[in-house]
């Protein structure tokens, strides 16, 4: 036996294994403790709980480190493309030009919905937000494709895989092409992944839409920085939904609807709309960041803080950098990016941000660039839910060809009444 640890509970003293992953993480192994002593672990938030072993994303987050699949960040932004990332992560291994060409083709051809979908999309409020579309689309998908449902056929998997990342921009702008009363396009299967995405949610049928190269390229870096990130909120309730035995779609429109929260990918969102109404109410970022501080004040300094990042998140550093690039080239002057600049460095010098470790995080200058480029603020977790398909496939694989897969179903410590007689409604 490995090295291990020992609980000491009154005079028994139960052995725990220690594992230990490929960067040296070590965790104690307690799925025996409750069978040998009745005890469970209680972990809310599970802030310290590893919930599986898993190859796809390594995190240091006291030195600012995210690798997929081993690749750094910094690097796959720099040198690789969504589709190519998307590759690399749910198969395990960067592509050769063969299988890259496949795939591509293979999600090419898989980009037009089923035409009785507009129905559903029409069905909505023109309001809805589009992760309420997005997730009630995806889940639809199950219905439309019946034979390719089984988790554990590997071409069923994959053909649902190419499917949902082939579909996803597609419903994701006809979300939004409800919202503002056009027509839904055709996919034109000649432009790029991100190309495409852009013709449908821009073009129209009355005239030529001209992707932009550098808002294309813009979007493209956006979605490999959001592609995966490990065991997060969303990430969990994907592979909890999964471990059911929940088809792909269903896995996936559950982590959708955990995406939408304001904690989570929501922030994007709430970042450009707290920009606004700061400027809009007229107020100092010094006096905003005092009512972030406040607990009188339930406002948070949105686009700051993370569960796992306690130094920086390396995703922010280099959507700061492409904020300024992008804005520049597109020759946009733009009063929210001052006034998230101001608010970063009052912030990152205000005691209560340094001493609870709270940067920056992947939403705070996302949503700078998705509003300089004219997408609307409700569909910016839409685009983090592109972004994110990948890493969710690729985890909700890992799930089912884990020797050690079983059902999600965590333990609670019960803490209301003792049994209680019941009494009849004309007694009480
Ligand atoms: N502004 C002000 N105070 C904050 C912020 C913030 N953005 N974030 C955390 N804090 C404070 C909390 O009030 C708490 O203070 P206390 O110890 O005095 O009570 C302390 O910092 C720790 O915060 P928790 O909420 O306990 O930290 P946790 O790790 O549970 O939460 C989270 C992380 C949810 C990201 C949090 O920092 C937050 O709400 N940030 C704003 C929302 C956001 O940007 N979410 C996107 C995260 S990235 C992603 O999911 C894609």
């Amino acid at each position: 036996m490995g090295e291990t640890a020992e609980l000491r509970v009154g005079d028994k003293t139960y052995e725990l294994p220690i594992i230990e992953g490929t960067e040296g993480e070590r965790a104690i192994d307690i799925s025996n403790l409750r069978s040998e002593s009745g005890l469970i672990t209680l972990d809310p938030g599970y802030g310290n709980t590893g919930s599986c072993e898993s190859q796809v994303a390594f995190i240091d987050g006291e030195r600012g480190i995210l690798r997929y699949r081993g690749y750094s960040i910094e690097e796959l932004a720099e040198q690789s493309t969504f589709l190519e990332v998307a590759y690399l992560l749910m198969v395990g291994r960067l592509p050769t030009r063969e299988e890259m060409d496949s795939f591509t083709t293979s999600i090419r051809y898989h980009t037009m919905l089923h035409e009785d979908f507009k129905h559903l999309f029409s069905a909505l409020p023109k309001d809805a937000h589009p992760m309420a579309a997005c997730s009630a689309a995806v889940a639809s998908l199950a219905p439309f494709y019946p034979d390719s449902l089984d988790p554990r056929d590997p071409r069923e998997v994959e053909i649902s895989v190419h499917r949902l990342i082939a579909k996803m921009p597609t419903l994701a702008s006809y979300a939004f092409k409800h919202s503002i009363g056009q027509p839904f396009m055709f996919p034109d299967n000649r432009l790029s992944y991100v190309g495409n995405f852009l013709h449908l949610m821009f073009a129209t049928p009355c005239e030529d839409y001209e992707v932009d190269p550098v808002i294309e390229k813009a979007i493209d870096l956006l979605l490999i920085l959001h592609a995966d990130h490990e065991q997060n909120c969303s990430t969990s309730t994907v592979r909890l939904v999964g471990s059911s035995m929940a088809n792909l779609f269903a896995s996936v429109s559950a982590g959708i609807n955990a995406l939408w929260g304001p904690r989570h990918g929501g922030a994007n969102q709430d970042v450009i709309e707290m920009l606004k109404a700061i400027e809009s109410d007229g107020l100092s970022g010094r006096e905003f960041v005092e009512r972030a501080k406040s607990s009188d004040d339930t406002s948070r300094l949105t686009g700051f803080g993370h569960r796992v990042y306690k130094n920086f998140d390396p995703r922010a550093k280099i959507i700061k950098k492409a904020c300024f690039d992008v804005l520049d080239k597109l020759g946009v002057n733009s009063r929210l990016l001052e006034l998230a600049v101001e608010l970063e460095e009052i912030a990152l010098k205000d005691d209560y941000f340094v001493e609870r470790k709270l940067y920056p995080n992947v939403d705070y200058y996302s949503g700078v660039i998705y509003n300089a480029i004219g997408t609307p603020a409700n569909m910016f977790t839409a685009m983090f839910a592109i972004g994110r398909l990948p890493g969710w496939i690729a985890q909700w694989k890992e799930l089912h060809e884990d020797p050690a897969f079983k059902i999600g179903r965590p333990r609670q410590i019960y803490t209301g009444p003792n049994e209680t007689d019941y009494r009849p409604m004309s007694d009480r």
